[in-house]
């Protein structure tokens, strides 16, 4: 299963607009601190909603935290607008994780580093970034048609 991780998120709406995001497309969400908010933190409940109890949630203290606790197998793919890859040329597998970085600074370079592949969104000349949470709905979008990991419930034809 494709998954999302948020690194030191540092804008709480942000946060909860990805954790919708995740609990709507049933897609499990890291969160490494360390983090400026807590997750009853009143913006991102206003964002996140009801929703928040939907998602499977992990958060973990460090980043060496976040290392140690990930499964053996299953790549670490970071969006990062210093990439020269476009994710739409990149190819999903179920066992991705996609990772963010802070809204402020990105990632680190150790990081980078342990990155199995760093994709970006190709954006207009001159421009500096989405949104976090626009970018993750861009690209977990593209890994969940990819992988066919989208949730299979749709109303029936004709329901309200
Ligand atoms: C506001 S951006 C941070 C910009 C920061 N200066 C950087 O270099 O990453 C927050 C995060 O959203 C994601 N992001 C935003 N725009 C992106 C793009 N065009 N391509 C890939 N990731 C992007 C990245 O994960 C980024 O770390």
């Amino acid at each position: 299963m494709v998954s999302v991780a948020l690194y030191q998120p540092d804008i709480p709406q942000n946060a909860g607009a990805v954790l919708r995001l995740a609990a709507c497309l049933d897609v499990p969400v890291a969160i490494i601190g360390p983090c400026g908010f807590l997750l009853d933190d009143r913006r991102l409940r206003r964002v996140g909603m009801d929703y928040l109890r939907c998602v499977a949630l992990s958060r973990h203290a460090s980043w060496p935290a976040f290392l140690a606790a990930r499964p053996p197998n299953g790549r670490l793919v970071l969006l990062t607008t210093a990439a020269n890859r476009a994710y739409t040329d990149f190819r999903f597998a179920a066992g991705d994780c996609l990772l963010f970085g802070r809204e402020s600074a990105g990632v680190p370079d150790a990081v980078h580093a342990a990155a199995d592949a760093r994709l970006a969104v190709p954006m207009a000349p001159g421009l500096r970034s989405l949104n976090v949470a626009t970018a993750a709905a861009l690209v977990l979008g593209e890994a969940l048609r990819q992988t066919g990991g989208f949730p299979r419930q749709l109303p029936a034809e004709g329901a309200a």
